[in-house]
């Protein structure tokens, strides 16, 4: 059983957990992700590892409400609560090297996976700079902890309420057509990261995007995180999560995403319809 030793509420839907997880702290990398069970009867779900103290022994999540098991994860696990299951480090780590002048771009609940990376990254000896984005300033979280790890940091909401209107796509054009860049990383929503390696490509610049197929076990059994990535069929789990986002089949990702919208739908209006009064 893993407790839950710290919770903050990030934003609407949004909340950041610290976790004891003591084997897992003490091997975590950057890149890296969890699969969490709740309780014995829960469904399994990847989280990233958006930070770890292995002295502590103790894993940070940041967990976007978007369907019954984050919900209830969100909703009704508080401080003091246990967590069945945490399995983990899955996936492969980030490739981190010095590359020169890299560029980390965070979108929404993305802003947390990447945060890890561009700190090794700068403790690498790169030149990082961080672009972040949410929608609005109510989902933008962790710019204090990107501005200490990033040399210059760009932020968007799409709606203009805090730093520059538009998406994380706009500055990284700006930034690519001003200077020389060895390497970007964009992990956010599938959409964003396919038009960050699109602009990524258009420059010629090498990308890494961490997908996020739907994911049950986690080992490279099940084959639900089948992606296409250079043609050839991949795990997301053991062959990522990260992959060179101008290689990635993202039609064919996207379509898998929404494979099950049908019964995630039906799962949280159920969940809702218990539960509903207390949220
Ligand atoms: C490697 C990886 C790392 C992730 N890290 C984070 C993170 O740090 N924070 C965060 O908030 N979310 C993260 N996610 C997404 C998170 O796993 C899903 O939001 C969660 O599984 C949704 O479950 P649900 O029951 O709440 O919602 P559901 O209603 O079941 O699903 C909502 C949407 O989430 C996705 N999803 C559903 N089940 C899974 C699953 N088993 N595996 C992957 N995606 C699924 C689908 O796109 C689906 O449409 C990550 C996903 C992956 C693959
Ligand atoms: S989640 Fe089962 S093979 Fe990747």
């Amino acid at each position: 059983m893993h407790r839950i030793l710290r919770k903050r509420v990030l934003g609407p839907n949004l909340v950041e957990l610290e976790v004891e997880a003591p084997l897992v702290a003490a091997k975590a990398k950057p890149g890296q992700f969890l699969i969490v069970r709740l309780h014995e009867k829960g469904e399994r779900i990847p989280l990233t590892l958006a930070d770890w103290d292995a002295q502590a022994g103790t894993v940070t999540l940041v967990v976007q409400m978007i369907g019954k098991t984050t919900y209830q994860l969100g909703q009704e696990y508080h401080v003091g609560d246990a967590i069945c299951d945490v399995v983990g480090p899955l996936g492969n780590p980030s490739e981190i090297r010095h590359f020169g002048t890299v560029v980390c771009v965070g979108g929404g609940v993305g802003i947390a996976p990447i945060f890890p990376i561009a700190r090794a990254l700068q403790e690498a000896g790169n030149h990082v700079i961080g672009v972040v984005g949410a929608r609005t300033k109510d989902l933008l979280f962790w710019l204090d902890r990107m501005e200490r790890v990033c040399h210059e940091l760009y932020v968007t909401t799409d709606d203009g309420s805090f730093g520059r209107k538009g998406v994380v796509t706009e500055p990284l054009r700006d930034i690519l057509s001003a200077r020389r860049v060895d390497h970007i990383w964009a992990i956010g929503p599938a959409i964003m990261m396919k038009f960050a390696a699109l602009t990524a490509q258009e420059f010629g610049v090498p990308i890494t995007v961490s997908l996020n197929p739907i994911m049950v076990d986690g080992t490279g059994m099940c084959g639900a995180c089948r992606v296409e990535v250079a043609g050839q069929t991949r795990f997301g789990c053991v062959d990522g999560p990260e992959f060179p986002g101008e290689l990635v089949n993202w039609d064919l990702l996207l379509a898998r995403l929404s494979a099950y919208k049908e019964e995630e739908r039906c799962a949280l209006e159920q969940y809702l319809a218990v539960k509903g009064s207390r949220l």
